[in-house]
C-alpha cells in the first residue's frame, strides 16, 4: 500500500484488499524514559520507533489513526499521512483508544489497538492477530517473557479462553506469578470495541481507564476472547532507556542476520551497527566495529574496514573504506576507489579508482577518476559564511599537506606540489607549487648556535 493510496482512501472506507483499521496509542509522556521528547520518537536503528510500527501496520491495515498528546508536532509529522487524534488529558489507554474512534468514521470492520511503545511486532504476527478473529470476538497478543516484570498478566480459563487482564499494580501475588503477559494489542469489531471502551471505568490502583479492561467486559457479555502468542523479542514494550537498548539489540540482531543472509561477510557481527535502511550488494565484507547511520548503500565486493562510520552515502563496487574512515551525507565513492585512515568526506564524489588514503578532509568536492589525494590534503570549503566547491580533475595528483581554498578547480592530470596553499585554478596537465621557497644557510645548523 503506497502512502498516496492510503491518502486517497476516503475516511472510514478501506482500500481494496484491506480488511482492518488500526489505532496506535502514542500520547503517553514516557515518564520512565526521563526525556523531553515523546517516547515513541526515540530512535531504533536510526529512525523513530513509531515508524517501525507504522511500517508493519501499513502492510496490514487500510486505515491507521495515531493517538498523540498535545504539543507533539514532531510526532504528528512522523505519523503523516495517517490520521491523528489528540488526547488532551492522559487518562489511560482505554481513554486514548476512544479518542480515535470518531476518526474511523462509521467503519464497522475489525479494529486493532496497538501501542506505539511495542514497535517490533512483525507484519506476520499482525496477520495472525487478524486471522484469530475467526475464533473469537476479541483477540489479543500475548507473550511469555523471561522476566515478566510489570507487564499486565493474562488470566486464562482451563480451556485457554482469556478471562481478564490484570495490571501488575492491581495484581495479587498469585496473579503476578502468571507467566503469560499482555503485549498491548487487541482486535475486535469496531462496534463492540467502541461499546466496551465506553464502559471501561477507572477504579484501579492508578486511577486510569485501562484498555485491558475490555477483556472482562467482553467476557461479561459471553463473548469469546483468545490470546495469540508471539516471542518476547517481537512484543517487548519500551518504557525505559534500558528497554530501549534491549529493543535496539533485538533489531540489530535481525538486521545483521538479514545482511549475512544477503551475502555480506561480517567478521564480528555483534560489533557492527546497522540502520533500518542499510543496503548491501553481495560479497561486501565488514570488518569489526563499523557503524552505519541512515541512508547507506554499499555495492558488491566493497570492503569496509574496522572502525569506520558511514551515513547518507554510497560506496561503489570493490571500493575499500577505512580503517578509521568517516563518510558523511552526500558522499559517493565510485567503484574501486580507496578511502584510508582518518579521512573524512562530506558531500563529495570520489571518482572511480581515485585514492584518498591518509589524514584528509574533502568537503563539497568532486574528485575525478584515478586522482590521488596526498596525505593531509584539506579542502577549505567554508569561508565562515558560505560553503564553496572544489573540483579535482581525472588523474590529478595532489601533493601531501595541500590546502585547496575553495572555490577552486584543479585540471585533469595536474600536479600540485606538497605543502601548497592553492587559491587559484590550476590548468590541465600543469604543475602548481604554492609555498615558501627553501633557503640554505651553510654552517648555521646546530653547531653554529652560541655556546656549542
Ligand atoms: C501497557 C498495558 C499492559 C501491558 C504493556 C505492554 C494497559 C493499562 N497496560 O502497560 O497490560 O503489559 O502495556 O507493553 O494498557 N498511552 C496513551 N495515553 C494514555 C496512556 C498511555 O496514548 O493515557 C499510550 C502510551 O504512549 C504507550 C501505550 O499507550 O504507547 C501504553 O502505555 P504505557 O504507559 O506504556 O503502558 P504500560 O504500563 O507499558
Ligand atoms: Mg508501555
Amino acid at each position: 500500500m503506497t502512502r498516496a493510496a492510503l491518502d486517497a482512501a476516503p475516511r472510514g472506507l478501506l482500500p481494496e484488499g484491506m480488511t482492518a483499521a488500526a489505532i496506535i496509542l502514542a500520547a503517553g509522556l514516557g515518564t520512565r524514559m526521563r526525556s523531553s521528547r515523546p517516547k515513541v520518537m526515540h530512535p531504533l536503528a536510526g529512525r523513530p520507533m513509531i515508524r517501525h510500527l507504522l511500517d508493519a501496520c501499513e502492510a496490514r491495515f487500510g486505515r491507521i489513526v495515531a493517538v498523540v498528546g498535545p504539543d507533539m508536532p514532531e510526532l504528528e509529522a512522523a505519523v503523516a499521512p495517517h490520521g491523528v487524534a489528540v488526547q488532551r488529558e492522559r487518562l489511560g489507554t482505554a481513554h486514548a483508544a476512544l479518542r480515535a474512534m470518531p476518526q474511523l468514521g462509521g467503519y464497522d470492520g475489525a479494529v486493532a489497538v496497538l501501542y506505539g511503545d511495542n514497535p517490533l511486532v512483525s507484519e506476520a504476527t499482525l496477520g495472525r492477530l487478524l486471522a484469530a478473529r475467526a475464533e473469537a470476538e476479541l483477540v489479543l497478543l500475548a507473550m511469555r517473557p523471561a522476566d515478566p516484570g510489570r507487564y499486565g498478566r493474562v488470566v486464562t480459563a482451563a480451556d485457554g479462553m482469556v478471562e481478564r487482564i490484570v495490571e501488575w499494580a492491581d495484581a495479587t501475588e498469585a496473579e503476578r506469578a502468571v507467566g503469560l503477559c499482555n503485549a498491548g494489542a487487541v482486535c475486535a469489531a469496531s462496534g463492540d470495541l467502541a461499546r466496551w471502551l465506553a464502559a471501561v471505568g477507572n477504579d484501579n490502583a492508578k486511577g486510569e481507564y485501562y484498555l485491558t479492561d475490555v477483556v472482562a467486559l467482553a467476557r461479561a457479555e459471553g463473548r469469546r476472547v483468545r490470546a495469540v502468542e508471539a516471542p518476547e523479542a517481537e512484543l517487548r514494550g519500551i518504557n525505559s532507556r534500558a528497554e530501549l537498548a534491549a529493543a535496539e539489540a533485538t533489531l540489530q540482531a535481525r538486521l545483521r542476520a538479514a545482511a549475512m543472509e544477503a551475502g555480506v561477510t561480517m567478521l564480528a557481527p555483534e560489533t557492527v551497527f546497522l540502520a533500518h535502511d542499510t543496503r548491501f550488494g553481495q560479497d561486501v565484507t565488514l570488518e569489526p566495529h563499523v557503524v552505519f547511520g541512515p541512508g547507506v548503500r554499499v555495492a558488491e565486493g566493497a570492503l569496509i574496514r574496522a572502525f569506520s562510520h558511514l551515513e547518507g552515502c554510497t560506496v561503489g563496487r570493490e571500493a575499500v573504506i577505512g580503517p578509521y574512515a568517516r563518510l558523511r551525507p552526500g558522499t559517493v565513492i565510485e567503484a574501486r576507489a580507496h578511502v584510508g585512515n582518518f579521512v573524512e568526506l562530506k558531500a563529495t564524489t570520489l571518482g572511480e579508482g581515485a585514492k584518498a588514503n591518509h589524514l584528509s578532509y574533502l568537503g563539497d568536492a568532486s574528485v575525478g577518476a584515478g586522482a590521488n589525494i596526498g596525505a593531509g590534503t584539506i579542502t577549505c570549503n567554508y569561508d565562515g559564511v558560505s560553503k564553496h566547491r572544489t573540483e579535482i580533475g581525472e588523474g590529478a595528483f595532489i601533493g601531501s599537506d595541500t590546502a585547496l581554498v575553495a572555490p577552486v578547480r584543479i585540471g585533469a592530470r595536474a600536479l600540485v606540489g606538497a605543502g601548497s596553499v592553492i587559491t587559484a585554478n590550476v590548468p590541465e596537465d600543469a604543475l602548481a607549487i604554492a609555498r615558501g621557497r627553501q633557503t640554505i644557510y651553510e654552517g648555521r645548523g646546530v653547531k653554529g648556535k652560541k655556546g656549542k
